[in-house]
């Protein structure tokens, strides 16, 4: 009877252990230690046993069915953890998830970075200027005179003395020829500023990028030729250039350029920039020999490109920065 004791707690043992479910557990339970369980079974037979041997039979079985019960209670407990629902909020995987909202570049930015690449393409270094300026900079070594008329629709906020916020980008022209010497192919990004008030096609402060070319023997052949491959890039290979006489106080000859190229379904000619040949004096200003050294110059609004390529028919939409305008690019 001991052996059969014994031999029975080992068995159930290792089945509670082996019980993966409650209901396996359960099952367990009632076979050993329910009430026809086989702990009961055999202390129904103790009338079986040797008198002598009863009492010692009869604490091995309650032995034996605490043993079991103990094991049931550890396996449940272990069982019910492993089921248990994780802590914390609960995520249905099966949901369709919330789109980050993505920002992208604003069409300015990504029309100076296009600006940027194609020049870059042709050989110009990108090179940046300081936006509050020196009248110096902004008029006197451009060969922009104080009562020279371009000198009125240039005069913007002045900080105080002789420091204004620039008018074009044209001073960094000045700015780099100062610090190096020829050969030299520049283009300059950046943010200039008007006293002009704001309509569809003007504003009081808007970007341009502006071009330098300095070497012993650079023509105008060489500014056609530059500005015709990067309004080709710009606009597609069939655009044609126009260059038209102009004036600028800083080149000579001058030229305004304008470009040939389908526009909301018509093929139309564009003004789109300024450029020429640079003038002496603002050689002279630098210290460069105007005898041996010649180059052209450009320059560019920004806005207008970006507003010539997507269509947009007011300059104030791309410096309102509302978002559902903006998105659409
Ligand atoms: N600085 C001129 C402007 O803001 C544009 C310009 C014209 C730049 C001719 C140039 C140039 O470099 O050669 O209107």
């Amino acid at each position: 009877m001991q052996e059969a004791l014994q031999q029975l707690r080992a068995e159930a043992l290792a089945r509670i252990e082996g019980a993966a479910t409650l209901d396996a557990l359960d099952a367990a339970r009632a076979a050993y230690v329910g009430r026809s369980g086989a702990v009961k079974g055999l202390m129904q037979r103790m009338a079986e046993v040797p008198a002598d041997q009863r009492k010692a039979t009869g604490q091995l079985a309650n032995e034996v069915k605490t043993a079991i019960e103990g094991a049931l209670a550890v396996r449940r407990a272990a069982i019910e953890r492993a089921q248990a629902p994780v802590a914390g909020p609960r995520v249905d995987i099966t949901e369709p998830g919330t789109r980050p909202r993505l920002g992208h570049e604003h069409p300015v930015r990504r029309t100076e970075m296009e600006l940027r690449e194609i020049f870059a393409r042709l050989g110009f270094e990108c090179v940046e200027g300081p936006e509050v300026e020196l009248e110096y900079y902004n008029f006197d070594a451009l060969n922009i005179p104080s009562d020279h008329p371009a000198h009125d629709s240039f005069a913007t906020f002045y900080v105080g003395g002789d420091v204004l916020l620039r008018s074009h980008t044209s001073p960094v022209q000045v700015r780099v020829m100062e610090q190096r010497r020829p050969p030299l192919r520049v283009v300059v990004p950046g943010r200039v500023y008007r006293p002009d008030t704001a309509d569809a096609t003007h504003s009081p402060v808007f970007h341009q990028i502006e071009g330098l070319a300095v070497g012993e023997d650079v023509t105008f052949a060489d500014l056609k030729a530059v500005l015709t491959l990067a309004m080709r890039e710009l606009f597609g290979p069939k655009t044609e250039t126009r260059f038209r006489p102009s004036f600028f106080p800083f080149t000579e000859p001058s030229a305004e350029v304008d470009v040939c190229c389908e526009l909301w379904g018509e093929r139309r000619w564009l003004e789109i920039l300024g450029a020429g040949m640079v003038h002496p004096k603002v050689f002279e200003a630098v210290g460069y020999d105007p005898e041996r050294y010649t180059g052209f110059a450009f320059g560019m609004g920004i806005e207008r490109i970006a507003m010539l390529k997507h269509g947009i028919r007011d300059i104030r939409l791309l410096l309102e920065n509302d978002v559902r305008f903006l998105e659409q690019f």
